[in-house]
């Protein structure tokens, strides 16, 4: 039991606020030395343990990349949150403006999203958010139908893909990136933006393409990638933010496959909601890149390789997402501590909050992929992205 304190007792307890640790350092040093801590000499994770233990604290300030020297006008001086109680103030719209805060405080410019400054970028205040939200929502509902069978023909045309490249006998075996790129793709230009990506042949071919070109401008000034030498990675990655303009006719290309093969979904948009063509479908095409296909083009390689894990294996990662901790009563307890959808599993999207539309979506979607390769696999291995056997369901 909790001792109980009168409040005359509380008040005199209570200790005066103690100042924020930590530091910024000298201008431009102290953003640079902290941006190759983190993308070099620490790495992320790192970064914020070894800052939390040096101050003892899990509330300190820090720079964060990117920054310098050509990031003009983007701030890198943050205070870091890094322990789960309270990281849930994050949550609180009324303390907190996320304007143009998504990927920390490097907001890529709006000509990526055809001039629209898109709803994830806006704060609760702002009544466009209220709009552009609720228009995901609708979306998503009404995408609830078409959902699970799109998905799951997906799934299908994805895994005979690779089942075919190990009858091959590819060497190192058969890589699952892009079939489940391709999968994914397909399935929510149909399911979110109504449109069928077979209906242009461009599109169908190089649309994943052109959104992970997309994507890949906008993030790689804010991760590290570990593809080239750090020192190069720095110069050419992390220095500068890259121009919208390289991947320009790729996304027009896809603003007009929406205006065109995607207009029940435009409407809705621009009837329902009152935004304009241009803002519906550049919303839409965030939501359908950014939102789903970014997010689950990270998301289920690795669900794909955790449910590949033995259980064994799996009790040993102490640090890392173990999923049967939030299983049974006292681990449904839990769920308030999982934030992957910038609010608690136990909460509910709504206009009025930053929280990811598709909070339920997702965990049903990763539900269904999962079941589904235990339904048609008894066993199956990976190395790295890549599946180096599936032995198929025995019927029993
Ligand atoms: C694995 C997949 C996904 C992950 C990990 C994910 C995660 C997130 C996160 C962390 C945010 C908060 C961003 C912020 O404001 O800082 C967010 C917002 C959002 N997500 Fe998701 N998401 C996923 C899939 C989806 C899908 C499939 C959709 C819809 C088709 C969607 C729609 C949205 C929307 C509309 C917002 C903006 C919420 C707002 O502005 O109030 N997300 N998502």
């Amino acid at each position: 039991m909790l001792p109980s304190f009168s409040p005359a007792a509380t008040a005199v307890a209570t200790p005066p606020p103690k100042p924020i640790p930590g530091g910024y350092g000298a201008p431009v040093l102290g953003p640079l030395r902290d941006r190759l801590d983190y993308f070099w000499f620490q790495g992320p994770e790192e970064f914020f343990r070894r800052r939390a233990a040096q101050y003892r604290s899990t509330v300190f300030r820090a720079n964060i990349p990117p920054t310098f020297p050509f990031f003009v006008g983007v701030n890198p001086r943050v205070v870091a949150i890094v322990d789960t109680a309270a990281f849930t103030a994050l949550f609180d719209p009324e303390l907190v403006d996320k304007r143009d805060c998504l990927i920390g405080p490097y907001n890529p410019s709006d000509s990526f999203t055809g001039g629209t400054r898109v709803g994830v970028y806006l704060d609760t205040e702002e009544p466009e958010h209220e709009r552009t939200k609720a228009f995901a929502m609708d979306l998503l509902r009404r995408s609830s139908r078409v959902w699970a069978p799109e998905f799951l023909e997906g799934v299908d045309g994805m895994l005979a893909a690779i089942e075919s490249d190990l009858a091959a006998g590819k060497e190192g075996g058969a890589s699952f990136l892009v079939p489940l790129q391709k999968c994914i793709f397909r399935f929510l230009c149909r399911a979110v933006a109504s449109a069928d990506p077979a209906a242009e042949d461009l599109v169908d071919r190089y649309g994943l393409f052109i959104l992970d070109v997309w994507l890949g401008l906008q993030l790689v000034p804010t991760q590290k990638i570990g593809a080239i030498p750090q020192p190069l990675e720095e110069l050419l990655l992390h220095s500068f933010p890259f121009p919208s303009i390289l991947v320009k006719p790729g996304y027009d290309l896809l603003y007009r496959f929406v205006e065109k093969h995607g207009a029940a979904s435009v409407a809705v948009g621009v009837k329902d909601h009152g935004m304009s063509d241009k803002d519906a479908i550049n919303n839409i095409l965030f939501l359908l890149g950014f939102n789903a296909f970014g997010g689950f083009s990270v998301f289920l390689p690795f669900l794909i390789l955790q449910a590949g894990k033995d259980a064994a294996l799996r009790a040993k990662l102490r640090d890392e997402f173990v999923a049967d901790r939030f299983v049974g009563a006292e681990g449904e307890a839990l769920l308030r501590y999982v934030y992957w959808s910038n609010g608690p599993e136990t909460g509910e999207p709504t206009k009025g909050n930053k929280q990811c539309a598709a909070k339920d979506v997702v965990v049903a979607t990763a539900c269904m992929l999962v079941a589904e390769l235990f339904r048609r696999y008894d066993d199956f291995e990976c190395d790295g992205t890549s599946f180096t056997s599936l032995q198929k369901r025995q019927p029993s």
